[in-house]
């Protein structure tokens, strides 16, 4: 663990501030060090509360499940709200002849309050020309819609900066500036769908929480202490845009696997562990607070989160900082939450903030809850070779390079999302 013991902090620290920076390391850096991880406890996610062992689905659906839900929801991300029904959806543009007459390309708009103030999102949708019911990706992303692919149609709008917290027009926007990290027109060669949508819409990433003013949490109460935080609102948000695609012939609502990198990636297992509906989860570098383990001591750690993104968890989160064991749960917990429905998590060797192997050993913890359900987590007990895909329903990759989704990265999500869901007709 990185903080310093309590008595540290209060009396002795500015005795032993000095001596610190002489001897050693101060205790609050970042370990890089796998020999200096420590020994740690994980929670049994096949433990119940009271003690008892899960030793059926049934148990695990009616009563182990929504326990580890239960405290996710109360000290972790925080309760979001339900659906609601004023939430509206308009299709304003329907293209059949879109990408070359290979796709079909919907524009929709998105008003999470269905009244003038919104907030607004906007969705856009690319299905397979020709076919009805395919199979789609949902991707929350970080850019404007227009970056994901160089296609003159697609509208730009205003959007908000994380850095100086202003909403204006992109200006000089680069259409299909970040296509590399998407492959389009590939995914719709493979016979799926693909839409996205711009997280910020949603709710703007802004310090200090400053986006729920303007984001989806202005229409509700503020929030309690195991009240919804950001990530929870970005979440709330893809179950709407999940609302969408049920509605639009193009689509098969049983075949969705929704996408995110780094905060949007513990966004993706954050919304399918609460919306089974999401058919399977894609979770690129979700680091900490996603799928690597918060008991393990190794890059980004629970105080980091407590410390710099606070508004992004639920306001109990901030008792775990220098406590983590005390957490009732930890990332295989959230990972179990999306058995027995396929799960993929990619990595990069260089994303050492976001610990690969605490991610890898996350996926293996999780195994005895697939396994009861009769699905095949990590089989290999050991750190897969680099670029070398584990296609299980639990599947794994850490692709050589840094904290990013590489084109080569889709490749394998389309395999991965091929071996459950093809394209049917
Ligand atoms: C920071 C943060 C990570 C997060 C990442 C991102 O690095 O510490 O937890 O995943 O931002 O979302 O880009």
């Amino acid at each position: 663990m990185s903080s310093l013991p309590a008595c540290f902090q209060a009396k002795f620290c500015l005795a032993f501030a000095a001596l610190l920076v002489l001897s050693a390391t101060p205790a609050t850096a970042t370990n890089y060090d796998e020999t200096k991880v420590g020994d740690y406890q994980l929670p049994d996610p096949l433990v119940c509360n009271d003690g008892s062992r899960v030793t059926k689905a049934e148990t695990w659906f009616n009563k182990r499940r929504p326990e580890i839900l239960e405290a996710y929801s109360a000290e972790i991300f925080g309760r979001s709200p339900d659906a609601g029904t004023n939430v509206t959806f308009n299709a304003w543009e329907i293209a059949t002849n879109a990408l070359g007459g290979t796709a079909v390309r919907k524009q929709i708009e998105i008003n999470f309050s269905g009244t003038p103030d919104g907030p607004f999102a906007h969705l856009l949708l690319y299905t397979p020309a020709g076919k009805t019911s395919a199979p789609t990706f949902l991707c929350l992303q970080f850019n404007g819609n227009y970056t994901v692919i160089d296609d003159p149609a697609i509208a730009i709008f205003p959007s908000w900066n994380g850095k100086n917290g202003a909403l204006a027009l992109p200006k000089n926007p680069v259409r299909g500036e970040f296509a590399r990290n998407w492959k389009i027109p590939e995914t719709i060669a493979r016979g799926f769908g693909i839409a996205v949508i711009d997280y910020r819409e949603i709710e703007p990433d802004l310090p200090n929480g400053a986006g729920f003013k303007f984001g989806v949490h202005k229409n509700f109460p503020p929030p309690a202490a195991d009240g919804w935080g950001a990530i929870g609102a970005w979440a709330w948000g893809a179950s709407r845009a999940l609302d969408y695609l049920a509605t639009d012939k193009d689509v098969d609502m049983q075949r969705v696997i929704l996408f995110g990198h780094s905060r949007l990636g513990k966004t993706a297992l954050w919304a399918g562990a609460q919306d089974t509906r999401f058919a399977a989860v894609i979770a690129n570098c979700s680091g900490e607070m996603g799928a690597s383990l918060s008991r393990r001591d190794y890059g980004e750690t629970v105080d980091d989160v407590a410390k710099h993104f606070p508004y992004w968890m639920c306001g109990n989160f901030q008792k775990y900082a220098g406590h983590w064991t005390n957490l009732p749960v930890d990332s295989h917990s959230l990972l179990s939450l999306i058995a027995p429905r396929p799960l993929f998590l990619n990595t990069g060797s260089e994303d050492r903030w976001g610990d690969p192997h605490g991610e890898f050993l996350a996926a293996l913890a999780a195994t005895p809850v697939y396994a009861l359900l009769g699905k095949t987590g990590i089989t290999e007990t050991n750190f897969p070779p680099l670029d070398h895909a584990l296609q299980h329903d639990i599947g794994f990759n850490c692709h050589t390079g840094t904290h990013d989704v590489l084109p080569t990265d889709w490749d394998i999500f389309l395999d991965f999302a091929d071996a459950y869901f093809a394209q049917k007709n």
